[in-house]
């Protein structure tokens, strides 16, 4: 698969995706959307990647946002599309069945905290810093913010984020819940590698199943979530490595799970 503004590389069964336009500050353009919907769509139909780890090139940003020059030249039918082309790759990120882990080693601003809020786990370097500044652009967040965001951090400060549109650090992030883990920058490459090697030798249908029953289920009324949870708890009892934890964890032994 061909790609200019992303890179794609396999480490074992973990997937690492890099927006590289570095120059730009890994700034989302149009195209770089439509990529990174095609890197996210062959991470969901390769049964080797077992979990995936998104980030951005360069030492200053994951991503610092929507493509603010390509935005300028928009009209309002345009812009909806853009909001709609941004908010479908957060929902193919977000229920790709997959663990997908955002190492945030920068700015992760207005479309870029978007997309990480659209993946599973959080990860930051001490310098991040985070944000959705678009009321500085006379814009309100267009690819999800207004609503993960109160469903990660409360209603509260997700209005506080948007209305005043000032940048926080990582550990007020982390405070807010908004991020899973803060790391030295020097050591958020090894440390979010290390998990992603975790996420990718754990059962990949119980994650699926975790997964589902979060998303899925954290959207439904709570008598309709608990029934699913059960049947999500269900189906694992058909599944090879279901035997394979319950009777290593009972011969004192180490699990492989296969995905069966
Ligand atoms: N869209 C398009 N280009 C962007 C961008 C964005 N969201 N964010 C940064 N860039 C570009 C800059 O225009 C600059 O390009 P140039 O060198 O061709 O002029 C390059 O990336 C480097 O950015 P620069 O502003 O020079 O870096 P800085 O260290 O001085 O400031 C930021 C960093 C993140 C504070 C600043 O770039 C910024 O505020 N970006 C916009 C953040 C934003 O509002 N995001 C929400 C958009 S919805």
């Amino acid at each position: 698969m061909s790609f200019t503004q992303t890179l794609v590389e396999d480490h074992g069964a973990v997937r690492r995706i890099t927006l590289n336009r570095p120059d730009k500050l890994n700034a989302l353009n149009r195209e770089a959307i439509a990529e990174l919907m095609r890197a996210f769509d062959d991470a969901a139909a390769d049964a080797r990647v077992r979990a995936v780890v998104l980030t951005g090139a360069g030492p200053k940003a994951f991503v610092a946002g929507a493509d603010i020059g390509e935005m300028n030249t928009l009209g309002p039918v345009a812009g909806r599309e853009f909001s709609l082309h941004g908010q479908r790759l957060m929902t193919r990120i977000e229920r790709l069945g997959k663990p997908v882990i955002a190492m945030i080693n920068g700015f992760a601003l207005g479309g870029g905290f978007e997309l990480a809020m659209a993946c599973h786990l959080r990860i930051a370097a001490d310098t991040a810093k985070i944000g959705q500044p678009e009321i500085g652009l006379g814009l309100i967040p267009g690819f999800g913010a207004t609503q993960r965001l109160q469903r990660l951090c409360g209603r509260a400060a997700a209005l506080e984020l948007c209305l005043l549109g000032a940048n926080i650090d990582a550990a007020r992030a982390q405070q807010l819940g908004l991020v899973t883990r803060v790391v030295p920058a020097a050591e958020l490459d090894a440390e979010t590698m290390k998990l992603a090697a975790q996420l990718a030798a754990a059962a990949p249908l119980a994650l699926r199943g975790t997964l589902d029953a979060v998303l899925i289920g954290g959207e439904m009324p709570l008598d309709a979530a608990l029934d699913y949870e059960s049947q999500q708890f269900a189906l694992l009892f058909s599944t090879d490595d279901m035997k394979e934890g319950t009777s290593a964890f009972l011969a004192r032994g180490k699990a492989e799970f296969h995905g069966r």
